[in-house]
């Protein structure tokens, strides 16, 4: 890099290492030290500045991320060592002969492993000279793979200027999370095309975008392994060396990482992981274990396809075969009718399976399905298991297809499908189908989080009659709920507390909580953020409903559609009764509740996110910062806290977990 010749490119490069700063601060520690807006702020002098000259922009300038025009294709690129797959262990055995193999191959010398999680995505070549990201390579067959260097750049957690001038590739997994995930698919319902099937694809298709833009606008993560030199060698002698040597670079290292001295250890990784994989925000399909130090891999060498010294611990496959017994139909929240597939009991990875959605009519006239076949499922995550294919068609004589029924099995009121719907609907606002179903929506984790009330609790306060329209469960009395059966007195309150605090969730949770169709996190926080205010959303226009980012014609007609309803205009006067925020605007008030209180956030909250948090502590009055520090008043600590945690302990700082600080407004506020 040549130095900065004139006051305006010291300015620019000033600029630069400070938005990047940023950037790893925010998308590789997790930890952000300024608000998105004094982000914003700093991003947009960068630009000015740079249109103004643009001779003196750089590729690995922060403004760089998104290019310019779509492509006409990819250019093949070769790699500068051979990118191999790895072998696979099915199961503890298999692992076993693998250790004893690497035993033997050593000649009894002392050996480690550095074993990581195996993420499900695509690899990545990345080569940096002098500092800056030059090209960024696809797998390929493994010896040539197409660059997407553009596409690259767009993904956040990649650095394109990292501190060391050497020259070096480092190799690693694009993924996309899981959140990233579930947001694109509910945009691609909103936009009526096909949902992906799982992240992996997901994340392949979205870096192989001919537009650029595309790729930034799908929040891809890159994780980084495996690091090598100019010509492909490894640079350290170990492993676990090269692996913090790419994150003190700035690069995303997944630090559930893990040394182990012997098999056993690593079989108590894959276990511990295996268990814990589904609350993963990311998808893992298994663990990679490697020899840690370099001259042994070299001593084990390498088969024609892949690393002796290097193996990949595969978690059971989420997919088995069973039998369709029958088909039934559940009635969901928006009253649409959805089959659901009954099954011979199976177990998929060590969960028993008995159902397994079905979507719509469309969905098993595509999949030729009739009752008596025997089916492919497929379980991924928390999410409900789903019918892949017909593997065997059943019996003619058992076999029969399935008919939508004309009435509900619930209420018995009348069934419609509307013209270009998929979806058939009992028409009975009052069906208690769809009460429980939209209880069991709006109590929801990534909705109102109100912890507790659970579908057997939804149940019984249906079935008793206390609750008779959501905005009733903001009546219950502790005293009520104690009645219920299984009911102590301690759960109860507890349910009621839970509820009460309910009510400080900001204004995307609870227009989320309304259930309105199309409206997920993603576009009921970017309303909030259009209209201020939950009045201004239920009296626009479907025209000025457009006007917020990402919301299309047949989402605006959805929400219009929606507040028009007058038994959803009676739920929304209830609500605003009950005390729930209809208010966003970002006040830093004067004299709120938590004024002069500073909080420092670490960790992942169970529900809330962390911007979320950030505003419910701002609106309160109180500051958030980056750092611990004795003016710390207090830490809101979630899973996976790390060196603030430690450092709020050394200094004795109060703790708070999530409960704590939405009790603390709760208190504060009263
Ligand atoms: S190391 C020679 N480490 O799994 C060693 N791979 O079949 C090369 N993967 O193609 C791979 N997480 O896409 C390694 N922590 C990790 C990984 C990982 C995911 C993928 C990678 C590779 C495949 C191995």
């Amino acid at each position: 890099m040549s130095a900065p010749s004139s006051p305006i490119a010291s300015q620019l490069e000033e600029l630069r290492a400070q938005l990047r700063h940023h950037e790893h601060q925010y998308y590789v520690l997790d930890n952000p030290v300024i608000t998105d807006a004094e982000y914003d702020v700093m991003m947009r002098s960068l630009q000015k500045l740079e249109a103004e000259h643009p001779e003196l922009i750089t590729p690995d300038s922060p403004t760089q991320r998104v290019g310019g025009k779509p492509r006409e294709g990819f250019v093949k690129a070769p790699h500068s060592s051979a990118m191999l797959s790895l072998e696979n262990a099915l199961d503890e055995e298999e692992l076993r002969a693998f250790d004893n193999r690497v035993r033997e191959l050593l000649n009894g010398a002392e050996y480690r492993y550095a074993v990581e999680l195996k993420m499900d995505g695509l690899s990545l070549a990345t080569r940096y000279t002098g500092g800056v990201l030059q090209q960024a390579i696809t797998r390929g067959d493994g010896s040539i793979g197409e660059e997407v260097t553009e596409n690259a750049r767009t993904i956040r957690s990649l650095p394109l200027r990292v501190g060391a001038d050497r020259i070096f590739e480092a190799r690693g997994e694009v993924i996309l999370g899981r959140r990233a995930f579930e947001r694109l698919n509910v945009e691609r319902d909103a936009q009526q095309l096909p949902r992906f099937a799982n992240p992996r694809n997901a994340a392949a298709g979205s870096l192989r975008m001919l537009e650029t833009a595309v790729t930034a606008s799908r929040r891809l993560d890159y994780y980084a392994y495996f690091l090598l030199d100019e010509a492909g060698a490894p640079i350290f002698d170990s492993h676990w060396e090269s692996l913090d040597w790419l994150a003190a670079q700035g690069f995303l290292v997944n630090n559930k990482r893990r040394i182990c001295a012997n098999v056993d250890e690593v079989l108590d990784f894959c276990r511990q992981y295996d268990a814990e994989r589904d609350n993963l925000p990311y998808e893992i399909d298994g663990v990679v274990i490697k020899i840690d130090s370099i001259p042994q891999q070299r001593q084990l060498g390498y088969t024609a396809k892949a690393p002796r010294w290097a193996i990949a611990f595969k978690y059971a496959a989420r997919q088995a075969e069973t039998l369709v017994e029958d088909i039934l139909v559940q009635v969901g929240r928006t009253g649409a009718l959805t089959p659901v597939a009954c099954l011979a009991p199976q177990v998929v990875s060590g969960v028993t399976v008995s159902r397994a959605t079905l979507h719509n009519e469309d969905e098993i006239a595509r999949l030729g399905l009739q009752i008596g076949d025997r089916v492919l499922v497929e379980r991924s995550g928390d999410v409900i298991p789903k019918v892949v294919r017909v593997t065997q068609e059943g019996e003619p004589q058992v076999r029969r297809p399935f008919v939508m029924p004309t009435e509900c099995p619930v209420c018995s009121g009348r069934v419609v499908r509307e013209e270009g719907e998929a979806a058939s609907r009992c028409i009975n606002v009052n069906c208690p189908a769809r009460l429980k179903e939209s209880i069991r929506h709006f109590a929801s984790r990534s909705v109102m989080a109100i912890d507790g009330l659970g579908d057997v609790l939804i149940e019984q306060l249906v079935e008793a009659g206390l609750v008779r329209s959501v905005s009733d469960i903001y009546q219950l009395t502790q005293e009520q709920v104690a009645a219920l059966e299984r009911m102590g007195p301690k759960s109860a309150s507890n349910l009621i507390e839970n509820i009460a605090a309910s009510r400080n969730m900001p204004l995307p949770r609870v227009l989320g909580a309304l259930g309105i169709r199309f409206v997920g996190e993603r576009t009921a926080e970017l309303l909030a953020d259009e209209f201020g205010h939950m009045d201004r959303i239920a009296t626009a226009t479907v025209e000025e409903l457009q006007t917020a980012q990402e919301v299309g014609p047949k989402v605006a007609e959805s929400i219009a559609n929606f507040f028009r309803e007058p038994h959803n205009a009676d739920l929304l006067d209830r609500l605003r009764a009950a005390g729930l925020k209809f208010d966003h605007v970002v006040k830093k008030k004067e004299g709120g509740p938590l004024k002069g209180l500073n909080f420092v956030l670490t960790g992942t909250l169970p529900t809330l996110s962390r911007d979320e948090a950030k505003k419910l502590i701002e609106d309160a009055g109180g500051k958030v910062v980056g750092s611990v520090s004795s003016k710390t008043s207090f830490v809101v600590a979630g899973e996976e806290a790390g060196s603030k945690l430690e450092k709020a302990k050394t200094l004795g700082i109060a703790l708070l977990d999530e409960a704590g600080l939405l009790e603390k407004l709760k208190t504060e506020n009263s």
